[in-house]
């Protein structure tokens, strides 16, 4: 049977991680919920909680961290997908730790190259300049299918 799932995402810098989240929801059923806006959301009714972020200074943006302590329900299956100007599993991290603290279960990480003009990179145009791309995308519709395939 189908799990109900949503995915919370922060994405502000240049909707890099919300690209992810478009091609997963493209060709899976899956809800999509901005956190800016939805401070406060009941995702009791979930059976798996997506946790999508851009990285700022090696953690996922404030407003999400903030967003789980508030609102992510005790002993649910999570996930992770993060883009970032130099990606590192680490970077979810801040994440896992508030969900860990819940006794959620963490069923896998997705993370890749977003572009990037933060500080001194705006003055060289940005990194990263097109990326996620397509390849990106693909993997990862592919690594939320295999979330589906493992329960
Ligand atoms: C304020 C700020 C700080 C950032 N710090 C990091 C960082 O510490 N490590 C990193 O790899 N990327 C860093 N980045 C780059 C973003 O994580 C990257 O561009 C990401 O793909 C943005 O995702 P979004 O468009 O979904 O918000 C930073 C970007 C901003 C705006």
């Amino acid at each position: 049977m189908n799990k109900k799932t949503v995915i919370v995402y922060t994405s502000t810098h240049h909707g890099n991680t919300k690209k992810l989240l478009d091609a997963i929801a493209s060709h899976e059923d899956v809800e999509l919920v901005n956190v800016i806006g939805n401070e406060k959301y009941d995702l009791s009714e979930y059976d798996r909680i997506g946790i999508a972020s851009g990285v700022a200074f090696g953690k996922y943006y404030p407003q999400m961290l903030e967003f789980l302590k508030n609102n992510l329900p005790e002993n649910k299956s999570v996930f992770f997908i993060h883009s970032a100007g130099d990606p590192r599993k680490s970077h979810a991290d801040s994440g896992l730790k508030i969900a860990e603290s819940k006794n959620c279960r963490c069923l896998g990480i997705f993370y890749c190259k977003g572009f990037d003009t933060f500080g001194p990179f705006k003055l060289i145009g940005g990194i990263n300049k097109n990326y996620p791309n397509e390849e990106n995308m693909e993997q990862a519709v592919k690594f939320y299918r295999e979330l589906e395939a493992n329960i």
